[in-house]
C-alpha cells in the first residue's frame, strides 16, 4: 500500500488565521507553485513512479486540497489507476475564514486507487462495518487536526492525524503488509504503521522532517532495539 501526501502547491502569498491571527501560508519552498503545467508534470511523474512500484493488487491513497487534487485525479486517470473511492475528510474545528469572502474550508479529499484495472484490491470491509456501529461505512470521515500530543517532538506545518492514516491502514492492508509514503513529513504514516503492526519505508526532502520521523519513531519504542534505519 502507498500512503501518499504530496506539496498542496499552496503557498503562494495567501492568508490563514492561525492560533487566533492572521499569518501568511507559507508551508515551505516545497510548498511553492510552479504553475498548473509544472504542477501536473510533477505529479503525472510521481504517481508513475509510484504506479511502477505497487503490487498488482495493491492500493494507493492521496490526501489533497483544491489546489492539487484535480491534477492529481487528472493525472491518475491519464496513468490507468483505477479510482475505488473518493473520500471526503472533514474537519469539524477548521480555522474561520479570515476574508469572510468565502465558505470556511473544512474538507479535504483523500483518493483511493487500485495499481489498474486488472487489479483484486483488499478492502476490510467487515471492519470497517464493525468501527461504523454495524453499518456499512460512507466515504465522508470526520477527524480532528493532530493535536499537541501528536507534536510532542516538534511541528510539521501539514501533518496528518494519526486516526486518518491508521483508518486507511486498516481498510486497505492486512498486518505485516508494506506500506510506502513517498513524501513522509513528520513520520505520521511510519508511526500508524507501528500502532497497527505494519512495515514502512518512507522517502522526505527535508533533513530536518527525517529527523522529527526518527524521534517520533523512537518514541514508540523507547526501551527497545533501534527501529530506524536511514539512508541519505
Ligand atoms: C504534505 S507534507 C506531508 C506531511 C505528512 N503526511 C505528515 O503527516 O507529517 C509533504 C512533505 O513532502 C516533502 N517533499 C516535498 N517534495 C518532495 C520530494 N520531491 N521528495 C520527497 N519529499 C518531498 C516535504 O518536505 C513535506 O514534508
Amino acid at each position: 500500500m502507498i500512503f501518499a501526501d504530496p506539496p498542496y502547491f499552496l503557498s503562494n502569498g495567501g492568508i490563514t488565521c492561525h492560533a487566533g491571527k492572521m499569518v501568511k501560508v507559507d508551508k515551505g519552498d516545497w510548498d511553492q507553485s510552479q504553475g498548473a503545467e509544472l504542477n501536473h508534470e510533477f505529479n503525472r511523474e510521481w504517481l508513475q513512479r509510484c504506479q511502477q512500484v505497487l503490487k498488482p493488487n495493491g492500493t494507493i491513497w492521496i490526501t489533497g486540497t483544491h489546489h492539487v487534487i484535480f491534477s492529481i485525479g487528472y493525472a491518475m486517470q491519464q496513468l490507468g489507476y483505477k479510482i475505488l473511492n473518493d473520500i471526503v475528510w472533514q474537519k469539524p474545528n477548521p480555522p474561520p475564514n479570515l476574508s469572510c469572502r468565502y465558505f470556511t474550508h473544512a474538507t479535504e479529499t483523500v483518493l483511493w486507487a487500485a495499481k489498474n484495472s486488472a487489479s483484486k484490491h483488499y478492502f476490510n470491509y467487515d471492519l470497517m462495518r464493525e468501527a461504523n456501529d454495524g453499518k456499512q461505512m460512507k466515504t465522508v470521515w470526520t477527524f480532528t487536526a493532530p493535536g499537541r500530543g501528536e507534536k510532542t517532538f516538534g511541528k510539521h506545518p501539514t501533518q496528518k492525524p494519526l486516526a486518518l492514516v491508521e483508518r486507511c491502514l486498516l481498510a486497505a492492508t492486512p498486518e505485516n503488509a508494506l506500506v510506502l509514503d513517498p513524501f513522509l513529513g513528520s513520520g505520521t504514516t511510519a508511526i500508524a504503521c507501528l500502532r497497527q503492526r505494519r512495515q514502512c519505508v518512507g522517502i522526505e526532502l527535508d533533513p530536518a522532517f527525517i529527523q522529527l520521523s526518527i524521534d517520533r519513531i523512537q518514541a514508540e519504542q523507547p526501551d527497545g532495539e533501534p527501529i530506524v534505519s536511514a539512508v541519505a
